[in-house]
């Protein structure tokens, strides 16, 4: 079957790749030659993810998903959250946005982090959501050259390594953009 995957990042290509099976073909923006930006405009994980299924669903007319992902800091009321990826500005780096949560977090007992993962799926008939969370603390500052985003802050509940140190079959298999995929696919098999 094939699936198009409604990102332009080609780390969340490969993490989603490795864990659908063989039934499954995914096809990235970069495979369809769409190098449009698709817009976030929304509050919420859903609505973003859900733009973008839609959006590339109309265009390609075909089976499309899309995840958008934030990461979620109680002491922080749960910024960065939604605006993760502009957190530190429109146009901020990994790095600049590490740093300036970073620097939010230094004076913070609460170091209580969570990533969510929600994945709309727009089929022909009608849309679905998916998702994924995983819980950890923020680190006082970046190790590890693994991952993407936000990996390298990230400790997860029970290890003692960020994201960006840990095997990635480990953050698959833990992590949110992993537990939103394996509710995807479970649904997918049924259709
Ligand atoms: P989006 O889902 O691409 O909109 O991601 C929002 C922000 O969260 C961006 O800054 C990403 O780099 C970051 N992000 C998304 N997924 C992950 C992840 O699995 N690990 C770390 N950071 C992530």
């Amino acid at each position: 079957m094939d699936l198009i995957f409604a990102t332009h990042n080609p780390n969340k290509v490969l993490e989603v790749q490795k864990q659908l099976d063989q039934s499954f073909n995914i096809l990235a923006l970069s495979d369809l030659d769409y190098h449009t930006e698709i817009p976030e405009p929304y509050e919420t994980l859903e609505e973003n993810a859900l733009q973008k299924a839609k959006t590339i669903s109309r265009v390609f007319k075909k089976i499309c998903f899309s995840d958008d992902t934030g990461l979620f800091v109680p002491a922080l009321n749960g910024a960065p959250g939604v605006y993760s990826a502009r957190y530190a500005g429109p146009k901020a780096s990994a790095v600049e946005n590490m740093e300036k949560l970073c620097a939010a977090m230094e004076l913070k007992q609460d170091r209580r982090a969570y990533f969510k993962t929600v994945i709309a799926l727009q089929t022909l008939k009608g849309f679905h959501f998916f998702e994924g969370m995983v819980w950890g603390t923020i680190a006082r500052e970046p190790v590890g050259t693994g991952g993407f985003g936000y990996d390298p802050i990230f400790i997860p509940q029970g290890y003692d390594q960020s994201f960006a140190m840990l095997p990635q079959k480990i953050k698959q298999e833990i992590g949110h953009r992993g537990k939103a995929i394996r509710a995807l696919t479970s649904f997918l098999k049924t259709l």
